[in-house]
Formats: C-alpha cells, structure tokens, sequence
C-alpha cells in the first residue's frame, strides 16, 4: 500500500532550538515511521528575508541538517532535501502567483508579524511578502497531507489549500491535493525572558546545540515569578517559563504537578525547580550534541544530495501534470 506523505521544513536562518524540537521535530520522528516523509531545508525562503547575506544561509543548511540527524531524522526513512535545489518549486510558485492576490497576502497573520517584528515599511521585498506563496508550492509539489509544523505556519496551510482548490476548479484538474497541519502537544515554546515565543532572532532559545555549561546559564536565567523573592513566599506557577518548560519537556507530569502546588502554597524556591529544569534539558540534549558531534560535513552532504535527488523526481512529476492542467505542454515529452 503507498504510505501517505508529509512533508515539512525549516527555514537555515539559524541553528534549531527546542521551540523547534517541541513544536515539531517529536512529531517529526513519529511520522516518519509510517509516513513517506519529505524534510525540506528552505534556504530559499530563508533568502527572502537574508539576501543580503547568502553565506549565513549556506552555513546554516548544513548545521540544520546537522541538528535533524541528531535527533534522529533518520534518512532512510525520511527525504532530506534542499529547496534551492530543486528549480520546479520555483517554477510552482509561478503559476501559483497568479492565483492569490495581494490582498490576501496582506492578510496573512503569520507574515503580517514578521513584518512588523522586521520593520518592514515600503522596504519590503515581494519575494518576502510572497513566501507563502513559495511554501504552497513546497508543499503541493509532493502532494503531502500532513505538515507537521508549530501553530505559527497554519496560516500558511490554509493558504495552501486555498490554492489547491482554486488551481484544480480553474484548470479542471485533481492533481494538487489538500494538506493538513499536525501540531504537538506544546505547539508554541515560550522563549527564557517569558515575553516570548522561543526564537532565535529574540535571542531567548536554546539550541540543540548548546553546550552543557550554556544550558545551564539560560535555564538559571529563565523568568519565574518576580514576586516570589523568599522561598517562603507562594509563587506564581501561571506565565512561570520554568514550570513551561518543565511541563514541556519533563517526563513525569505528576512530579510536575505536585512542584506546581508547593511552588504556588510556598516553601519551594527557584533554584530547586531551575535544577530539575537543568537535569531534564541536560539529560535530553546531551545525546542529540554527541551525534551531532559525530557527524562530518562529506557525510552530511551526502545524505542532502541523495535526498534532492529522489525529492526532484517527485516534484518534477507534479509539475507535468500542473503544465499539463494548464496546457502549456507544447513540447510533451520532448524536454
Ligand atoms: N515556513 C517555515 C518556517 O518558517 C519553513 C517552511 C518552508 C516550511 N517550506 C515549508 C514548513 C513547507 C512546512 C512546509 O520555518
């Protein structure tokens, strides 16, 4: 039986961090055991809004690449794939411009942040403002029906699909298909200031990589409760980042729950909880740093190109059929 296909990714503007690890790379790991699961590094899109600095980009396809191995994104049951490689997404994105207007992507709540978090005025470049356009085009090029992403990139799902049934009633076609979001259990992470959400341009996430001593250094600075300054007083547990993470990341819910009622009755300080913290993200992170650590660059590259090169094959077959639809076939079988 043909397995179904999910396809996600990330934009290489910088290492990962457990934002990405909580949001989306545990479901990640789930899916591709059953799933026919594409990984996509998104340089271009990574571009859009870093063309002035390509060198970061290219740096950093290869640390992203890193950080999935090491949490065990398994190539040979995932498709490690790089979006420039692939000029058929770009030729997608083409023919999907013509079906979203400007209006609606003025609408977009995911780009209208980041253009306000960027300062974005009449400085904005189209290809930014257009990105989910491109992302459509990731995604229906191999027609997956999952995407397992954070709650940030729902947006960009529903605007895919959007697409998807206005290519198919226009061009009388059913060769695009719907995709759907899958989200985690914590599908937004809080980032260490508790203003937040974790993200590496706010400078408030630990990454992957971090090593042990800076772990450490960002949990004992995580935001708790600024009014409980005695052990003795009772603390807040709500808007905590500590009782976040620990709910986020710390396997026995119920040894949570009964910090949770001490911490809020008194009697138990921060420096206790942060140490549980600390114990928990060490025990998790330092498997994921010694694999990564293992992993060199020839080997690394090598995995990207087999898996752009099986991820082409497939997106080169959903653009026939979309030149087809459209009728701009002219030279079937001749290119
Ligand atoms: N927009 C995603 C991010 O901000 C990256 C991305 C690009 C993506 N193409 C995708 C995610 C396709 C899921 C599916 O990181």
């Amino acid at each position: 039986m043909k397995k179904k296909v999910a396809l996600t990714g990330d934009r290489p503007s910088g290492k990962l961090h457990l934002g990405h690890y909580i949001g989306s790379l545990v479901n990640r790991l789930r899916l591709q055991e059953t799933y026919d699961q594409y990984v996509m590094i998104a340089d271009l899109q990574a571009l859009t809004d870093n063309f002035e600095h390509p060198e970061k980009i290219r740096e950093n396809v290869f640390e992203v690449a890193k950080d999935y191995l090491a949490v065990g994104i398994d190539p040979q049951k995932s498709t490690l794939l790089i979006q420039s490689q692939i000029p058929e997404l770009a030729e997608l994105t083409f023919f999907y411009l013509n079906l979203v207007t400007v209006a609606r992507l003025e609408r977009n709540p995911t780009v209208k942040a980041e253009i306000k978090q960027k300062g974005y005025t009449d400085t904005l470049p189209a290809g930014f403002f257009c990105y989910p356009i491109s992302q459509a085009a990731d995604i229906t090029a191999f027609k997956a029906e999952v995407v397992p992403v954070g709650e940030d990139q729902i947006p960009m799902i529903e605007q895919t699909n959007e697409i998807v049934g206005k290519f198919n009633r226009i061009y009388h076609t059913d060769c695009l298909v719907e995709a759907e979001a899958l989200l985690s259990h914590t599908p937004r992470l809080v980032g260490i200031d508790g203003k937040n959400k974790a993200s590496k341009s706010l400078g408030n996430t630990i990454f992957l990589s971090d090593d042990a001593q800076e772990i450490k250094r960002k949990v004992f600075m995580m935001y708790t409760d600024p009014n409980h300054v005695k052990v003795s007083d009772p603390g807040q547990v709500e808007g905590n980042v500590v009782f976040e993470y620990l709910d986020a990341f710390h396997a026995n819910k119920e040894e949570v729950e009964d910090l949770k009622e001490r911490y809020r009755k008194g009697g138990l300080g921060d420096t206790t909880i942060k140490g549980l913290l600390n114990t928990t993200l060490q025990a998790l992170l330092e498997p994921i740093r010694a694999r990564r650590q293992a992993l060199c660059e020839d080997e690394v590259r090598e995995i990207l190109w087999q898996g752009t090169q099986r991820a082409r094959l497939v997106a080169q077959k959903t653009l026939s059929e979309v030149r087809t639809a459209i009728g701009i076939d002219y030279f079937l079988g001749r290119f």
